[in-house]
C-alpha cells in the first residue's frame, strides 16, 4: 500500500481545482466527479500521451470514436444485458443495499450493525437503462398502477396521484454503454473496408463509460461515470500468445510514462473463476494506491468472443480476408483496457511528496513535466511595480505562446506563490526582478525549480529553449 494518505490527495484535489464531487451544490450525486481547470488540464495531458504512444507513434493503430447509446442488440450479443451483474444483497433492516462480494462479514451489515438480516444475493445489472426516442408503448400514455414511493409502496393521495405513469417501448430501450469496448467491435468491418490494414492491427477508442457501481467509494477509483482508453488489438488466432506478451512490455512501458515507480505495479493472472465471461486469459495490471494494492488497467486475450457473436447476431462476415490469398477468418483480439480515472489517481499518489524546506514542511506534486497542468508559472516579484509587471508580461505572452499551459501569478508574497505552484505540481516559476532590469543581469530572469527550490539565473533570450529541454 502507499504511504500516501487519500484524504491528503482528494483535499488537495478539491482545494486546488481538480476534482470537486458531482452536483456538489445539491448534495451531490454518488459515484459522479467533475473536473475543474487543473484536472481537466491532467486528464487531457494523460489522454493525449495515451494516444501519442498507442495511435500516432504506431502504424498498426487506427483511432475511432463511437456513439455511446448504441442499438440494444449489441448489449444482447456481448452478454452484457444477461450477465454484467454485480451481486446485491439488502439487508431486511436498514434496507441498505450492498455488493455482496466486498463485505467484510458476510453476516453482518456494516451499515446498521445487525447481523444475519441479509438473504440470499441478487444479481444486479450494472448498465445504466435508458429510452431513445419520444416512443412509448401503444404510441400513447398509459397508466400501469398506482404511484409507489421509493421502498416501492404504493402511495394515496399524493401529487404523483395526477399524473399518469408513462411505460415504454420494449424496442426504443437502450442503455449507456459499460465499456467503450463494443463501439470499437461494432465498428471493425467499416475500418477494414475503409483501409484493408494488414493483420496485426489495432483499433484505439476513448471515452466515457457508465456503470450504476452498486458501492461506488474511494474517491475517483469507483465512479458511476468514468472514461476509458480501450485499444482492441486483432490478430490471427495463432499469434494470440506472442502479441499478448508484447502488450505485458507496453502496459509496463505505459505506467513508466505515467511517472509510476515500477515497484509499485503488479501483476495479477486472473484464475477461470474470477474472468470476465468473455476472456481466456486476463492480467490485471495491479498498482499500490492509498486505498490498497487494487486494480489499475486490465489486458485481457478475448478471443474470437465478441466479433463472432456480431457475426452471428448480425447475420454479418466479420471474416478478416489475408493478401496473401490464405483462407479468410474471424480475428482473435487482445484487449488492453485502461481507466483514465484510475490512472490520474495513480499519477497523484506516485506524485504526492512531502519534504522540508528552510524548516518548513511543504507538500508538492512531484508530476512528470509532460503531465503537469501548468508547466510554467510567471510573476513579478513585486504586483505594484508597473516596470516589473510589464516586463513580466512581456515574457508570460512569449512563453504562453509556446507552451499554452502557463499560468501569471502575482498573489501574495513569492514564497506563498512557490508553495501554491508546488502543489499544483507546476515544475517551472519564473520570476522577473529588479535584476531584470538593469546591471550585468538585465534581460534575465530567475527561473526556479519545483523539486530542488533552486533557483537559475536564464536570459530571457534562450528561456524558451531553456524550460523545453530542462
Ligand atoms: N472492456 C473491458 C473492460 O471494460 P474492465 O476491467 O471492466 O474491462 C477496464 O474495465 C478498466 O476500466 C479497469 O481496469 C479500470 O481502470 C476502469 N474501470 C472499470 N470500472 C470502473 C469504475 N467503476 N470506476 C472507474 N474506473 C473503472
Amino acid at each position: 500500500m502507499s504511504d500516501v494518505k487519500l484524504e491528503d490527495i482528494v483535499s488537495l484535489a478539491k482545494r486546488r481545482g481538480f476534482i470537486y464531487p458531482g452536483s456538489d451544490v445539491y448534495g451531490g450525486l454518488s459515484g459522479t466527479w467533475d473536473y475543474g481547470p487543473l484536472g481537466v488540464a491532467l486528464k487531457r495531458n494523460i489522454m493525449q500521451l495515451w494516444w501519442k504512444m498507442f495511435v500516432d507513434d504506431r502504424e498498426d493503430m487506427f483511432g475511432i470514436d463511437a456513439a455511446i447509446l448504441m442499438n440494444q442488440k449489441v448489449w444482447q450479443a456481448s452478454g452484457h444485458v444477461d450477465t454484467f451483474t454485480d451481486p446485491l444483497v439488502e439487508c431486511s433492516n436498514c434496507h441498505a443495499r450492498l455488493r455482496a462480494d466486498k463485505l467484510d462479514d458476510p453476516n453482518k451489515c456494516p451499515v446498521c450493525g445487525k447481523e444475519g438480516t441479509f438473504g440470499e444475493p441478487r444479481a444486479f445489472n450494472m448498465m445504466f437503462k435508458t429510452f431513445v426516442g419520444p416512443s412509448f408503448e401503444g404510441g400513447k400514455v398509459t397508466r400501469v398502477g398506482k404511484p409507489v414511493d421509493a421502498n416501492g409502496n404504493e402511495v394515496e393521495n399524493s401529487d404523483a396521484d395526477k399524473y399518469d405513469v408513462m411505460s415504454y417501448d420494449p424496442k426504443a430501450v437502450s442503455y449507456l454503454r459499460p465499456e467503450t469496448a463494443q463501439g470499437i467491435f461494432t465498428n471493425f468491418k467499416n475500418v477494414v473496408d475503409s483501409f484493408y490494414p494488414d493483420l496485426p492491427f489495432g483499433l484505439a477508442q476513448q471515452g466515457k463509460a457508465f456503470r450504476n457501481e452498486i458501492s461506488p467509494r474511494d474517491f475517483i477509483f469507483r465512479s458511476r461515470e468514468f472514461e476509458q482508453m480501450e485499444i482492441e488489438y486483432f490478430v490471427h488466432p495463432d499469434q494470440w500468445e506472442a502479441e499478448f506478451e508484447k502488450w505485458i512490455k507496453l502496459v509496463h512501458e505505459w505506467c513508466d510514462a505515467l511517472g509510476l515507480p515500477a515497484d509499485s505495479i503488479h501483476e495479477l493472472e486472473v484464475g477461470d473463476d474470477d474472468r470476465a465471461h468473455y476472456s481466456k486469459r486476463t492480467i490485471d495490471f495491479e498498482f499500490d494506491f492509498p486505498i490498497g494494492r487494487e486494480e489499475l488497467l486490465g489486458l485481457a486475450y478475448r478471443t474470437d468472443f465478441d466479433l463472432g457473436n456480431i457475426q452471428r447476431e448480425s447475420k454479418k462476415s466479420m471474416e478478416y480476408r489475408p493478401k496473401d490469398g490464405s483462407p479468410a477468418f474471424v480475428p482473435h483480439v487482445i484487449e488492453p483496457s485502461f481507466g483514465l480515472e484510475r490512472a490520474l489517481m495513480a499519477v497523484l499518489t506516485a506524485a504526492y511528496t512531502t519534504d522540508e524546506v528552510n524548516s518548513e514542511s511543504r507538500s508538492y506534486l512531484k508530476l512528470p513535466v509532460h503531465l503537469a497542468p501548468v508547466k510554467v508559472a510567471v510573476s513579478p516579484l513585486l504586483k505594484n511595480k508597473p516596470e516589473l509587471v510589464a516586463k513580466a508580461r512581456e515574457v508570460y505572452a512569449a512563453l504562453k505562446k509556446e507552451f499554452g499551459s502557463v499560468m501569471w501569478d502575482d498573489n501574495g508574497n513569492i514564497g506563498k506563490r512557490y508553495r501554491r505552484q508546488d502543489e499544483i505540481g507546476t515544475p517551472y516559476c519564473v520570476v522577473i526582478d529588479f535584476e531584470t532590469l538593469e546591471g550585468d543581469t538585465k534581460d534575465s530572469v530567475t527561473v526556479r525549480h519545483r523539486d530542488t527550490t533552486e533557483q537559475t539565473r536564464i536570459k530571457i533570450d534562450e528561456l524558451v529553449d531553456y524550460v523545453r529541454t530542462a
